[in-house]
């Protein structure tokens, strides 16, 4: 029996892929599609062709230049929310359960490792719920106060997912020249359980 699913694999591979997604539509949004940035470069480059804009157009057309690509954000945030759900029906299988069974026996750096997955689940389920709170606001009939809390929280919380995504493939190459050799290509091919 393989220890990892086809399901499962091609699930761990899509949320990867989705998570990326996910930290590049907010790295782009920090940098280059940042718009403090571009509303200063806009207003200075118009000047220099004479057209005078007020800091508020200029915000205006630097969220327009923005908004084509933060619509990823929310594309990848329901793909998300619908991958989350997939885990779950994924637990009522061998391999969902695979990494939370006998215990017991594994040494205090892999329990704290399966842990660490267990507490990424949470957060990832955190972003999801709030994410899609801060979207669907009007319709959900929440207060401004309360949805700019959530656009805190949600910022703040992300950086869990800054810091598990570098850790994890760290810990999962350093597992496999180490004593854990075939740990990456189980979760290509499959593997066997034992
Ligand atoms: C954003 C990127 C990624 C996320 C969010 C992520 C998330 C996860 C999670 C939550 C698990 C635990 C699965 C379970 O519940 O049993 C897992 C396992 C695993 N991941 Fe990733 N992963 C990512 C990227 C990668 C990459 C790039 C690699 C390979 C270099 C990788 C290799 C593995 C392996 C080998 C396991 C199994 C570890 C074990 O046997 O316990 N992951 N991943
Ligand atoms: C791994 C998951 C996620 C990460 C790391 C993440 C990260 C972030 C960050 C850092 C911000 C603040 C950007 C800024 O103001 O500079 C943000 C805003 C936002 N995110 Fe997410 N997010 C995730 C999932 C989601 C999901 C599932 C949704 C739901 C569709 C979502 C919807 C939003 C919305 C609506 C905003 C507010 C944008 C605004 O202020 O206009 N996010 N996200």
């Amino acid at each position: 029996m393989k220890k990892w699913r086809f399901d499962f694999r091609i699930w761990h591979w899509i949320s990867a892929t989705v998570i990326l997604g996910l930290l590049g539509t907010v790295f782009l949004r920090k940098t280059f599609l940042s718009w403090r940035t571009n509303s200063e470069l806009l207003t200075q480059k118009l000047s220099e062709i004479n057209v005078e804009v007020t800091e508020a157009q200029a915000k205006v057309l630097a969220k327009a230049i923005r908004a084509p690509m933060w619509e990823w954000h929310i594309i990848l945030g329901y793909a998300l929310a619908a991958l989350l759900l997939w885990r779950i029906i994924l637990f009522f299988t061998q391999s969902g359960k695979e990494n939370y069974q006998n215990l017991k026996t594994e040494s205090i750096h892999k329990k704290m490792v399966k842990f660490g997955y267990l507490i990424i689940y949470t957060v990832l389920l955190f972003m999801a719920v709030s994410g899609l709170s801060i979207h669907f606001h009007e319709e959900l009939g929440l207060s401004k106060g309360l949805v700019e809390s959530l656009k805190e929280l949600h910022e703040l919380v992300y950086n869990a997912v800054l810091i598990f995504v570098p850790l994890h493939i760290m810990g999962v190459i350093i597992a496999e020249m180490r004593n854990d050799k075939g740990i990456i290509s189980d979760m290509i091919h499959g593997g066997s359980r034992d």
